[in-house]
C-alpha cells in the first residue's frame, strides 16, 4: 500500500506541478477564504481512480468529493492538495496527502511535498521516512528555544476554542511560531525534527491522517489539546515531539 501511495501521489504531484502559475479556475466553498481549483479536482480523481483500480474492495474519503464506501475495513484519506490558498497565491507550499486507516488505526501515510519533490512516508511499526531516510522529531524540551508552527482554519472568524488567543500566548513564549498554510506539511516538520511542535483547531481527517502517524513513527505524540489520544476524526491536533507536549497542553487544554 505504501508504495502504491507513494506513487499516486507523485503522479498527482506532477499535475499541481504543471498547474501551478496557470489560470486557475476558482470556485468558493463555505465562505471566500476557502476555495476550491479546478486542479484540485484533478487530483483527486486521479487518485481515486487509481485506488478504486488497485483496491476495488476499499473505502475512499477524501475532501472534494466526500466518503465512498468499501466492503472491506481498509479506508483511503486524501487530501488531493493541501495549501490551496498557498497553490492558488502563487506560494509553493503545498502537498498531496493520502492515508489508509484500517478500522480506527492508521497504517500507512504518504505526503508528498510536491515543490521540494520531498515524500514523508511511514508505515506502521517501520519509522517514518523522508525520500527513504529514516527521520526523527527533535530532542529539544524548551519552549524557549523551540520553532513551532500553527494554522487557522476557514472558519477563524468566529474564533473556535479561542485560537486567536491561544496563538498569542504561545507566541510570546516561543523562539518563534510559523503559518505555513499546509497542515500536512506542518505535520512532516514536527516529524523530521524542524518543528518542535504544530497544533490546530478544526483540522479535517484528510489534513491530518498521513501527518499523525508521519510524527508518532518518527518518536512524537500527537493528541488533543488536553493530551488523550484521539483518532484522525477528532478535530483539535496537538504533534509534538513527546518533550514539548505537555508544556504546549498546559496552554492549550485551558
Ligand atoms: C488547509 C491547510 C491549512 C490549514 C487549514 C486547512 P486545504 O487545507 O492545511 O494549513 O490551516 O485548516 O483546511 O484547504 O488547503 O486543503
Ligand atoms: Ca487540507
Ligand atoms: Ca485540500
Amino acid at each position: 500500500m505504501i508504495e502504491k501511495a507513494v506513487f499516486i501521489s507523485r503522479i498527482a504531484g506532477n499535475i499541481i506541478r504543471e498547474g501551478f502559475g496557470k489560470n486557475l479556475q476558482i470556485e468558493f466553498k463555505t465562505n471566500k477564504a476557502n476555495i476550491v481549483t479546478d486542479i484540485d479536482k484533478k487530483s483527486e480523481n486521479i487518485i481515486k481512480n487509481f485506488i478504486r483500480k488497485e483496491f476495488p474492495t476499499h473505502g475512499i474519503l477524501a475532501e472534494e468529493s466526500g466518503h465512498e464506501k468499501g466492503s472491506s475495513e481498509f479506508i483511503w484519506v486524501i487530501d488531493p492538495l493541501d495549501g490551496t490558498t498557498n497553490f492558488a497565491h502563487g506560494l509553493p507550499i503545498f502537498s498531496v496527502s493520502i492515508g489508509v486507516i484500517k478500522g480506527k488505526e492508521i497504517i500507512c501515510g504518504v505526503v508528498y511535498d510536491v515543490m521540494r519533490d520531498e515524500v514523508y512516508s511511514a508505515e506502521k511499526g517501520s519509522g517514518s521516512h523522508l525520500n527513504s531516510k529514516r527521520i526523527k522529531v527533535s530532542s529539544n524540551s524548551q519552549i524557549e528555544e523551540s520553532l513551532l508552527v500553527t494554522g487557522f482554519p476557514y472558519n477563524i472568524s468566529e474564533n473556535p476554542d479561542n485560537a486567536i488567543e491561544k496563538f498569542s500566548t504561545i507566541i510570546k513564549k516561543a523562539r518563534g511560531v510559523r503559518r505555513l498554510g499546509s497542515a500536512a506539511i506542518d505535520f512532516c516538520y514536527v516529524a523530521s525534527g524542524v518543528f518542535e511542535g504544530f497544533w490546530e483547531v478544526d483540522l479535517n481527517p484528510w489534513d491530518a491522517c498521513a501527518g499523525k502517524l508521519l510524527v508518532e513513527e518518527a518518536g512524537g505524540k500527537v493528541t488533543n489539546f488536553a493530551g488523550e489520544n484521539i483518532d484522525i476524526y477528532s478535530r483539535q491536533f496537538l504533534a509534538g515531539n513527546g518533550k514539548i507536549n505537555s508544556i504546549l497542553e498546559n496552554i492549550l487544554g485551558k
